[in-house]
C-alpha cells in the first residue's frame, strides 16, 4: 500500500506557554502565559550568552525554553512538563514550556535546530526524531548532525482504543468492523512523524487494512474528539489514555509492548490479539541545538539525571503507564546512539509501507 499525505497542511503555528519556577509548586501547574503569541520566547536572561556560539559562562542565568513539538495536553506535553519543575529547581531558573505545533513534529524541532546554541533553547521530541528523515525527503535538519542530545527520558507504550460508541467492544471486532467499513471508518493521529501515525502505519502493515486517517497537532486534542465520538479510532500513548481506559470512557482494543503492563493489566498485547510485529513504544529526550557547548550539555543532563529520580516524576509516570528510564540511558552518548539505531530500524519498515509526506 502507498500513501501520500500532505502533512504540511496541518497549521503550524500555534503556541502555548507555561512557566515552571524553581522551588514553586504553584507556579508549576497554574501559570499559562501568552497563548497563540505566534512568537518564541526563546531569548536568554540578562547577563546570559546572548552571542550564542557555546559559551558556557555563567549557564543558566535566565528562563529556559523547553519546546514541545505537539499540542499543550498530550503526551509529549504531560511528560515536558512532569520533568521541568524538578529540573528548573535543579537549575535555579525558570522553564518555559512553549508548545510549537505543526508538520508531526518536525516545525517545532527546525526551529530548534535553527536557535542559537546557547543552552537556552532546548527540544523535547520523542520517536518522530528517528522516522522524520524517512518521511520526510526535505527534512530541513538531520537530527543526528544538527542537535546535540541531553539524554532520553522516558519509553511510554501505546494504546489501540475507540470512542466511547464505536461499535467493536474487542480487537476480533475492531478488525471486522474495519474491513466492512473501510471507507466510512476514521483513524485520528497526530501527522506524519507522530507516534500515533507510526502506530497506524504498523497496524496497517500487520492487518491489510488501509484506513482513512484524520490529523491532527497533537493526540490531545485528536482524543478529545475521539471522546466525543467525531473519530473512531488512534493509537496513543498511555500518558495520555490509562485513565480514559480504566474509566472505560473509551474502548481499548490492544497496548503494544511484549507484556502487558501493571497499570493497564487486563489489556491484552497486541500479541495476544493476533497482530504481528505491532510493538512499539515511544521514547523521549531532549537535544539542544548543534554547537551547544558541553558544560551547558553537562548542567542540562545533570538536571535530567536528578529530575528522573523525583519521586513525583516516578509515581506520576507509573500512573500514567511508564517510568523514567535507567540512569545509564538518560545520558548524551546512550540517546545519540538509540537515535542512530532507531533511525535505522524504522526507515526499511516504512520505506516497506511507502509512506512520505508530500
Ligand atoms: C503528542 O504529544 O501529541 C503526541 O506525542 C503525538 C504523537 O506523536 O502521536
Amino acid at each position: 500500500m502507498a500513501h501520500k499525505i500532505d502533512a504540511t497542511a496541518r497549521p503550524s503555528g500555534s503556541r502555548w506557554q507555561s512557566r515552571y519556577r524553581a522551588g514553586s509548586i504553584l507556579a508549576a501547574t497554574a501559570l499559562v502565559l501568552g497563548a497563540c503569541t505566534g512568537g518564541s520566547d526563546s531569548s536568554p536572561g540578562a547577563g546570559g550568552s546572548a552571542d550564542g556560539g557555546g559559551d558556557a559562562g555563567g549557564y543558566p542565568d535566565g528562563p529556559i525554553t523547553f519546546v514541545v513539538p505537539f499540542s499543550a495536553g498530550g503526551p509529549t506535553d504531560t511528560v515536558t512538563r512532569l520533568i521541568a519543575e524538578p529540573m528548573a529547581a535543579e537549575l535555579g531558573v525558570e522553564i518555559v514550556v512553549q508548545n510549537v505545533e505543526g508538520a508531526g513534529g518536525t516545525v517545532a524541532a527546525e526551529q530548534v535546530a535553527n536557535a542559537e546554541p546557547d543552552g537556552y533553547t532546548v527540544l523535547m521530541h520523542h520517536i518522530g526524531m528517528s522516522t522524520a528523515p524517512t518521511l520526510y525527503p526535505d527534512l530541513p535538519y538531520a537530527p543526528t548532525d544538527d542537535f546535540e542530545p541531553i539524554g532520553l527520558v522516558t519509553e511510554v507504550p501505546m494504546t489501540i482504543i475507540g470512542s466511547p460508541n464505536f461499535e467493536p467492544n474487542t480487537m476480533e471486532e475492531l478488525l471486522a468492523y474495519v474491513e466492512e467499513n473501510i471507507d466510512e471508518v476514521t483513524y485520528a493521529n497526530a501527522g506524519i512523524g507522530a507516534a500515533s501515525q507510526l502506530c497506524g502505519l504498523l497496524f496497517e502493515t500487520a492487518t491489510g487494512l488501509d484506513v482513512t486517517e484524520v490529523p491532527y497537532d497533537g493526540t490531545g486534542p485528536a482524543l478529545d474528539d475521539l471522546l466525543g465520538d467525531q473519530v473512531d479510532f488512534m493509537c496513543d500513548q498511555t500518558t495520555n489514555t490509562t485513565e480514559n481506559i480504566t474509566s472505560e470512557a473509551v474502548k481499548a482494543y490492544a497496548v503494544t509492548t511484549p507484556e502487558r503492563i501493571e497499570a493497564l493489566p487486563d489489556l491484552q498485547t497486541t500479541a495476544e490479539a493476533g497482530l504481528e510485529g505491532m510493538e512499539v513504544t515511544v521514547w523521549h529526550g531532549l537535544y539542544v541545538p548543534g554547537g551547544t557547548a558541553q558544560e551547558i550539555v553537562d548542567a542540562l543532563n545533570s538536571a535530567l539525571l536528578t529530575a528522573l529520580q523525583d519521586e513525583n516524576v516516578i509515581s506520576s509516570l507509573g500512573d500514567l503507564g511508564t517510568a523514567p528510564v535507567e540512569q545509564d540511558r538518560a545520558t548524551p552518548d546512550a540517546h545519540a546512539e538509540h537515535l542512530q539505531s532507531q533511525i535505522e530500524l524504522w526507515q526499511p519498515i516504512i520505506e516497506a509501507a511507502g509512506v512520505t509526506a508530500g
